[in-house]
């Protein structure tokens, strides 16, 4: 459930309505509702809960909500106030998280290509947990901790070989992605590092892909999970956590239903059942996507001879990529619904390439210059995925909450666009 619904005939985030945000704040515009996010966590942190699926000290499992899908510091700060922690794959990442009161003991570095300087400040500001992705990051996490005289707290990222993810460019647990390292590496990979002056392993990770709609791919990886957390500690090691990753998928409408998060926690439950251990997840998707829309304007409806016709909107594929990236369904929504039978539209931007088109022969109901319509489920890898591309200014973010609304990141001037870039010398 999210809150995006009509009042008195017009599309609204919570109490507001969206042509007031759009004609105060302009459009394209990102807007965001605090009451989805946090239900969405609530979600999931009580089905967690329900399954008594438990974190460290007894505590409730870390919800480190994955900061790639949206990186917004009033976002973060709305889940760090529920007890959120961060999943971060960069040292901008770990910033972002500490900005926004997520304290580092509940973040979590993740990636496969952590540099040297990331590490350092990760093990400077005491990340919770590195995820090593592979043998050499492994090394490199060590050296750096050494030289700074202390350990780095690892789990190993392992890469259970099984296909999940709505998309190929999504899917991250087949053996030949570039995520984790095998199952007799990680044991490996395990014993090396409890031997190892730098490095203090507590546990192991997985994550298997985005968007996924099925319980069974996840079940077959967290089970394989479990029999390497068993062989671990047969092995005498201490295994302490286990981390498994994101991937839920969301309704995006003519997809097929996501699992609920009672069903994941009822699953996880079951598949681990015997096993004493503190969890941690990093979802994304289910709590930002369907939390947040993009709003903007149709300038034109162009008509073409072959009876094509096209709603040329004000945003376009910088604004939100994933319709040409991944070949993404979004709702699209009028803000105010004109009446008359529905027509088959191409919905398009302005940017001049023909991937920039958000779908093909949609039946919508009749639009007109000057519309407002809105792209669903586009609170996550929505805003962090955009771009000047075009030299088009960064798409504006804004938060709502019940009957007020702030602009949480504003549109940049063309000032500030221009005055980014520098001229050399010869020039
Ligand atoms: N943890 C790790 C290590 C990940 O790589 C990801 C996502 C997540 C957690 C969060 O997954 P989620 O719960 O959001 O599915 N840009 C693509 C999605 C890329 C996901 C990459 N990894 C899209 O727009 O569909």
């Amino acid at each position: 459930m999210n809150h995006f619904e009509p009042i008195d005939g017009e599309l609204s985030c919570e109490s507001v309505p969206l042509r007031e945000i759009a004609q105060s704040v302009g459009t394209p515009v990102y807007v965001y509702s605090s009451a989805t996010l946090e239900r969405h966590y609530g979600v999931l942190r009580d089905a967690l809960r329900q399954e008594g699926l438990k974190g460290e000290h007894g505590g409730d499992a870390l919800i480190a909500f994955a900061v790639k899908a949206n990186s917004n510091l009033a976002v973060l700060k709305t889940l760090a106030r529920l007890g959120a922690g961060a999943d971060t794959v960069s040292e901008g990442e770990i910033r972002r998280a500490l900005a926004a009161g997520i304290p580092a003991n509940r973040i979590v570095f993740s990636g496969v290509g952590k540099t040297a300087e990331e590490l350092a400040f990760a093990l400077k500001v005491g990340v919770s947990e590195i995820n090593v992705e592979s043998e050499p990051e492994m090394h490199l996490a060590s050296n750096i901790a050494q030289s700074l005289g202390t350990r780095a707290v690892i789990a190993i990222r392992v890469n259970p070989d099984v296909s999940a993810g709505g998309h190929a460019k999504i899917a991250t647990g087949k053996a030949d992605n570039k995520f984790g390292v095998s199952f007799s590496e990680a044991e490996r990979l395990y014993a090396q590092a409890s031997n190892n002056a730098g490095l203090k392993p507590v546990g192991v990770t997985c994550h298997i892909g985005s968007q996924i709609t099925d319980l069974a791919p996840m079940s077959a990886a967290f089970s394989k999970m479990k029999g390497l957390v068993q062989r671990l500690r047969g092995e005498g090691h201490s295994v302490e956590r286990l981390d498994l990753g994101g991937g839920l998928g969301v309704p995006y409408f003519h997809q097929p239903t996501p699992p609920s998060p009672a069903d994941y926690a009822r699953m996880i439950a079951r598949t681990m059942t015997g096993l004493d251990i503190a969890y941690s997840f990093e979802p994304g998707r289910m709590i930002a996507a369907n939390a947040g829309v993009l709003v903007a304007e149709v300038l034109h409806i162009h008509e073409r001879p072959e009876g094509r016709k096209f709603a040329v909107l004000d945003a376009a594929m910088n604004d939100l990529i994933r319709p040409a990236m991944y070949d993404a369904y979004h709702d699209i929504k009028p803000v105010r619904v004109r009446p008359g039978s529905p027509e088959m539209y191409d919905v398009v931007g302005p940017i001049c390439e023909t991937g920039d088109t958000f779908t093909r022969e949609r039946e919508l109901p009749p639009l007109a210059p000057g519309d407002l319509i809105a792209f669903m489920s586009a609170g996550a890898y929505g805003a962090v995925m955009s771009s000047e591309y075009n030299s088009r200014l960064l798409v504006p973010e804004v938060l709502v909450q019940g009957d007020q609304y702030a602009v949480v990141r504003p549109r940049p001037t063309y000032e500030d666009m221009l005055a980014r870039d520098r001229l050399p010398d010869w020039l």
